[in-house]
């Protein structure tokens, strides 16, 4: 009896298996070497990059200079934040392996403005400054889950959900460290990508969209 009804378990097993593996198919792939860094300039056009001979690798592919040490200017924009990504175009040795880094400085009130990374979950650190950040659940919930962050405090921002952070001093500068699970995590900014397009989204429609006048679609274009 036991043995009868323990037969049919086989089937499940091997499809939940093929689902696990699909699973993680969809994602980046485990490496089947121990690296396969990036050649910038290969004409050969693959998902990624294709690899440089092993044999011209270097430590340097690896490696990047001092650069996420330095406050960014968050002066020249009209949010107040500056975001400084590191991925395998800056570090070569990333490609494959579904990781990149970022620094995000803001001025006191910066805002890095609601932005999704097609690609990649974000896990955020507060390495100086105290900031407001949320991210927002797709429909129909459309859920803002949020909190204020202070320094060491860790935040997860899910693969492509919109997301923002916002700095709550009104005099001091703030920065965090976040790492990304995609070697070009991509970054989709919400109003540009709706208001900035090239050629513009026509305004009637986005009138249509938002429910709102033509005029100030125009204004939002301009
Ligand atoms: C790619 O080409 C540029 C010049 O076109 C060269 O400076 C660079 O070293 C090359 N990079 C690699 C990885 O071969
Ligand atoms: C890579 O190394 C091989 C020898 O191992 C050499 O023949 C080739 O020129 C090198 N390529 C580059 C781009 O340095
Ligand atoms: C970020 O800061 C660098 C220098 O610190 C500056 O060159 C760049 O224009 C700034 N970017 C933005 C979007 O403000």
């Amino acid at each position: 009896m036991a043995s009868s009804s323990s037969f049919p378990l086989l089937p499940v097993a091997l499809l939940a298996l093929l689902v696990s593996l699909q699973g993680a198919i969809a994602s980046v792939p485990s490496p089947l070497q121990d690296f396969c860094v990036a050649d910038l300039n290969s004409s050969v056009l693959v998902n990624g990059f294709a690899c440089k001979n092993p044999a011209n690798v270097s430590a340097d592919d690896f490696f990047k200079a001092a650069m996420l040490d330095k406050p960014r200017d968050t002066t020249t924009n009209k949010v107040g934040s500056n975001v400084t990504l590191i991925n395998v175009m800056e570090i070569p040795g990333l490609n494959t392996l579904g990781i990149s880094i970022v620094r995000v400085d803001y001025a006191p009130l910066g805002l890095n403005p609601p932005h999704t990374h097609p690609r990649a979950t974000e896990l955020f650190t507060v390495v100086e400054g105290t900031l407001y950040a949320g991210f927002v659940t797709s429909n129909p919930e459309n859920k803002l889950f949020s909190k204020v962050l202070n320094k060491g405090d860790v935040f997860v921002f899910p693969k492509g959900l919109v997301h923002f952070q916002f700095n709550l001093n009104p005099h001091k500068p703030a920065f965090a460290i976040s790492s990304l699970s995609s070697q070009n995590p991509g970054i989709i900014t919400i109003a540009n990508a709706v208001f900035r397009s090239n050629p513009p989204i026509a305004d009637d429609l986005l009138a249509k969209a938002f429910q709102v006048d033509k005029k100030i679609i125009d204004l939002l274009q301009a």
